[in-house]
């Protein structure tokens, strides 16, 4: 396979396989450009992107901004706080006016599922889903298994908890997907009220207990509590919730094992991690984040050849 067989990412969902392997093939050639003392290729050039976010971001903006620099397109950034969506104007207006000026691809992230969808209907530009609500969030999920396959070798065969919120959470769900078509074994460990209902239809081991849930992975990605998608308690305290599912170092080397932590950031540390185990050798937080620019580079090329 060498190209992919849509012209949008909008999830993990419909994408085969093969095609995930042909994203970490060509991220793993972005990622030697990227460790040269010049960091940059032609391959976008004449490429406009735009950076579309009506969400904050710290990791995926910078990242997809200087994936696309690092590929020579030229890059227009939007932030909804200083817009005039302020104004009322609505997401159709709002990006037919950005493709006015002659955008080709639309990188976006949204509060709303789906909105990446509505827009890939309606518009002509490749559109990249950078996060939309509590859906999905696929560059993070191909980040995370292309981190698991440099550390590990292969994601195939691993056993890999995802810890946390799982109900708001659009990193679970792609990663989910990932994991899953890549032949490893997932487990989601949270308070029950953090659990969707769903969760078990998706073919995921579900388990309440912390401890239990350690003894079995390899690899733990552990996930932020998203207090700003909370609109009711779904547990007493943030410091109750540390003591039944933060991960400390104490609890790690209880286990007798090594394991690999994971973590999409921001870290709330002190809640899901100490940071005695966040910035431990094991931990490869940092690595993600590295991973992150070779993916969103080898995602950008491979849909600016699906162009029409
Ligand atoms: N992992 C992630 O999506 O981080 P940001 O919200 O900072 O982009």
């Amino acid at each position: 396979m060498s190209q992919l067989k849509t012209k949008h990412l909008l999830g993990i969902k419909n994408l085969d396989a093969d095609e995930i392997e042909l994203i970490f093939e060509t991220a793993a050639n972005f990622k030697d450009v990227l460790n040269r003392p010049i960091k940059k290729v032609p391959s976008l050039r004449d490429v406009t992107v735009a950076n579309v976010f009506f969400e904050n971001s710290t990791r995926t903006r910078l990242s997809f901004e200087l994936a696309e620099k690092r590929l020579s397109a030229d890059v227009i950034n939007f932030s909804s706080s200083s817009s005039s969506v302020k104004k009322g104007e609505t997401l159709l207006d709002t990006v037919n006016n950005i493709l006015a000026m002659k955008v080709d691809m639309i990188v976006m992230r949204h509060s709303s599922p789906g909105a990446p969808h509505f827009l890939s209907r309606h518009i002509k530009a490749n559109i990249i889903n950078a996060g939309d609500g509590t859906h999905e969030h696929p560059t993070q999920a191909l980040l995370d298994s292309f981190s698991i396959l440099q550390k590990t070798g292969s994601v195939a065969g691993k056993k890999v908890v995802i810890v946390g919120d799982i109900l708001h959470s659009r990193v679970a769900l792609s990663n989910i997907f990932a994991l899953q078509k890549l032949g490893a074994e997932v487990m989601v460990c949270g308070p029950a009220t953090l659990l969707p209902k769903y969760v078990a239809s998706l073919g995921v081991k579900v388990e309440l207990d912390i401890r239990k849930a350690l003894e079995w992975c390899d690899i733990a990605n552990v996930l932020r509590i998203q207090l700003e998608r909370q609109k009711m308690r779904y547990f007493p305290s943030l410091r109750e919730y540390s003591i039944y599912y933060g991960i400390n170092k104490s609890l790690i080397d209880s286990l007798n094992k090594e394991i690999v932590i994971m973590h999409p950031g921001p870290i709330n540390r002190g809640v899901e991690l100490t940071s005695d185990v966040a910035d431990s050798e094991n931990a490869i937080i940092l690595d993600q984040v590295e991973n992150g620019v070779a993916i969103r580079m080898a995602v950008l090329y491979l849909l600016a050849g699906n162009m029409n």
